[in-house]
Formats: C-alpha cells, sequence, structure tokens
C-alpha cells in the first residue's frame, strides 16, 4: 500500500466579522476577530444563540457575513465561489446530517464524484477513510444510514467531511446527539485522528468538559460573538476572565485543574514510617520525635501494609504480626492529584500512600500538599527559563 499524506492544516483568520440577520436589530455575530492557528483544535463554548452555527456558517459561507473579511491561508476567501470554497472545508454537523437513501459509501463520495474523480480513485478513497474512521469497508461500504448507531453514523459523517482531505475541518455540536460512552470514544478517536491530520478544526460544543478534553484552545463566547476569554485550557482553569467564564467552569474547575497534575510533580510529604518486626517503642519514639499520631507499616519490600495509630501501638505493643488492610488504598506517582484526593476523601486519614516501582513506599500526599499544589497553579504564570 501507498504511503498517504493529507493536507495540513491552514490558519483561518476572522476580521471584524459581523452578521445580522434581516430584521434583527442586535447583530448576531458583532465584530468578531479571532485566528484560528494551523493545525490546531479551537474549541468555541458559549450559550445557546451567542452566535456560534452563525460564525461557522460564515467560514464555509453557508451565510454570507454582512461586513468583515475571512483569511484562510494568506488567502482573502470572502469573495470566493461558495462551492469551490466548501471543497476546502469539511463541514460536520449533530446528527451527522447523512443522506438516508444514498449507501454509507455513496455519502462518503459525495465531494470526491463533485471533483470528478474517476471511479477507482473514489472507491480507494471510501475504503481508505472508512479504514480511517474505525469501520471495516468490506462490511459497511453499502450499508444505509439507518443500518447504522448513532457513533457509527457520526463517524460517517466525519469521513466524508475528511473525503476531499481539506485543510479546514468545522465541526458544530458534531457529538450532542450520541450516548456519553459513545461520545467519549469518538473524542478519543477525533484526538487520534488529529495527530495523524494535523488539520486546523474549529469545533463547537456547549460542554465544557469536551472543550477541555478536545481544545488546544479555548474561545468562549457570549452573545453576539463576543470573545470573552481565549486561551488554553489550563489558563482558562487557572485563571477564568471574568464572573461569566467562571460559570462556565463551574464548581468543579479546581478538580479539573488537579485531573491535570500528577504525584510526581508534587513534594511528597514524609510519614512516619515502621517496618513488620521493628521495635514498637522506637517506631513510636521516631513518629513522636516529627510529630504523627500514625505509622505507615511496610513489608520487607518496602510495600505498605496498614497505619498504625501511636494509641494501637502502644495497646498492642507488637509489630511482628502485622496483616495487611485490603482496604488500604495508594496512588502511584503517575497518578493525578485528582485521584489523590478522591483517595483521601474516602479514607479517614485526609492522607494517601504513594507507591512507586514494585509497590514500594514512596512518601504520601496530604489534603494540604494539594491544597497548596492547587494555589501555586493559580498563582499568576511566571516567565519560563528556556
Ligand atoms: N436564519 C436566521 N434568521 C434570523 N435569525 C437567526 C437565524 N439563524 C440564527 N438566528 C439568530 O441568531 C442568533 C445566533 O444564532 P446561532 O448562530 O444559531 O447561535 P448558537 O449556534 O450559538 O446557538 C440567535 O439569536 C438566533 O435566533
Ligand atoms: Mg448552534
Amino acid at each position: 500500500m501507498s504511503e498517504h499524506s493529507s493536507t495540513a492544516g491552514e490558519r483561518i483568520l476572522l476580521e471584524n466579522i459581523t452578521k445580522k440577520y434581516p430584521g434583527q436589530s442586535a447583530a448576531a455575530v458583532d465584530d468578531i476577530t479571532i485566528e484560528f492557528p494551523a493545525g490546531e483544535i479551537v474549541m468555541l463554548v458559549g450559550p445557546s444563540g451567542c452566535g456560534k452555527t452563525t460564525t461557522m456558517k460564515m467560514i464555509n459561507r453557508l451565510i454570507e457575513p454582512t461586513s468583515g473579511r475571512i483569511l484562510i491561508g494568506d488567502e482573502d476567501v470572502t469573495d470566493t465561489n461558495p462551492d469551490e470554497l466548501r471543497r476546502r472545508i469539511g463541514y460536520v454537523i449533530q446528527g451527522a446530517g447523512l443522506f438516508p437513501h444514498f449507501t454509507v459509501g455513496d455519502n462518503i463520495a459525495l465531494v470526491p464524484r463533485m471533483l470528478k474523480w474517476d471511479k477507482q480513485r473514489v472507491s480507494d478513497r471510501v475504503d481508505e477513510l472508512l479504514d480511517l474512521v474505525g469501520l471495516e469497508p468490506g462490511e459497511y461500504r453499502d450499508r444505509y444510514p439507518r443500518e447504522l448507531s448513532g457513533g457509527q453514523q457520526q463517524r460517517i459523517g466525519v469521513a466524508r467531511a475528511l473525503a476531499a482531505d481539506p485543510p479546514v475541518l468545522l465541526m458544530d455540536e458534531p457529538f450532542g446527539a450520541v450516548d456519553p460512552i459513545t461520545r467519549q470514544r469518538l473524542q478519543d478517536e477525533l484526538l487520534r485522528l488529529q495527530e495523524e491530520l494535523q488539520k486546523t478544526i474549529v469545533f463547537v460544543t456547549h460542554d465544557f468538559d469536551e472543550a477541555l478534553k478536545l481544545g488546544d484552545r479555548i474561545a468562549i463566547l457570549e452573545t453576539g460573538s463576543q470573545i470573552v476569554q481565549y486561551d488554553t485550557p489550563e489558563q482558562i482553569l487557572a485563571h477564568p476572565a471574568n464572573e461569566f467564564v467562571e460559570g462556565f467552569v463551574g464548581a468543579g474547575a479546581a478538580l479539573k485543574q488537579l485531573s491535570l497534575t500528577r504525584v510526581r510533580e508534587i513534594d511528597l510529604h514524609e510519614a512516619a514510617v515502621a517496618h513488620v518486626g521493628d521495635d514498637p517503642d522506637e517506631a513510636i519514639a521516631a513518629a513522636e520525635a516529627i510529630d504523627r499520631e500514625h505509622v505507615i507499616v511496610l513489608d520487607r519490600f518496602d510495600r505498605p501494609q496498614r497505619w498504625m495509630s501511636l494509641r494501637e501501638l502502644r495497646r498492642d505493643g507488637s509489630l511482628t504480626n502485622v496483616r495487611r488492610d485490603l482496604n488500604l488504598e495508594t496512588v502511584s506517582l503517575a497518578s493525578t492529584l485528582n485521584d489523590a484526593l478522591d483517595e483521601m476523601l474516602t479514607s479517614s486519614h485526609g492522607v494517601v500512600v504513594v507507591t512507586g516501582r514494585r509497590n514500594s513506599y514512596q512518601g504520601v500526599v496530604r489534603v494540604e500538599t494539594v491544597m497548596g499544589a492547587m494555589q501555586q497553579l493559580q498563582q499568576p504564570p511566571t516567565e519560563a527559563a528556556t
């Protein structure tokens, strides 16, 4: 098989784009200027009616702007023939928008046939795209959309948008109509595809979690497609521009930030440690010396067995027959701070034990450490040395 190389993304620039629908006093899109960098996924997030769809449709000229101009690459496409333009821009909408009386193959072949590709090239391309979106060509090529699940139809929608290998993909709430599990899978597939294809993708969603997961950048819009904030997911979480963005980011923002940080990136806390077989009095003295109420007991391979309070140690007075606490939860160095916090909240200690290779003890994470890390993340960014 020959190596297929695809057309890489081109930047899109909207300059002072306005759309006023006839008979309406307020502009649906009011003077938006924004650049979508080549090869990136930009997420447009905002409340219903704020002008997301109108903005998207002006890029592929399904709607004519009232004023302003649009560049793709360095070319002003404001006056390009709309049919020609749409071949350079894939468009995916909710529910896939497949033609029900066309087979899957014919749906995908739509644009290549308009471009008058020869038969063999069209059929090769259809099979290649089915393969790309994870559907066996022989099995799906001749089916009709109604014979497919919602998730499969959505994959066909993506395949169709990619058919003529456009540098730009516009996706307007494409995964809005599928169940959460399918949705997650489609999101993962899109990320995988994008690694390979490097298109410029503008993706509308009203789901902030989807925006965080997929976006290289997120533009948060208010009525009239006013840009409230345009930044990376990390920056938006750490520094929401105003209360409107905070509302979108939601109460879970801190937790989302925590899920971007790994346990190995923070300084672990030192617990009082004892080994099976140690002298309990020495263990108690060592714990008291660093002001701890509990010790974590390790086996001879340094694997955590259980927490013991100093009270228990004084009462039982032995570290010889320590049984492993089957409920002892640990996290690894690769776990996220969010995982660590989860474990803490279900344990009664406010700490969670961290293990490394072969489950060996590394230290503990305390609630205070997580809170501290969170505050650090929310400091204004400092100049990074390069
Ligand atoms: N064809 C149209 N004619 C008149 N008004 C429209 C039309 N399409 C959308 N609108 C209005 O423009 C505004 C933006 O709509 P839209 O771009 O669909 O928003 P979103 O996709 O963010 O929900 C809304 O107030 C909507 O009612
Ligand atoms: Mg819309």
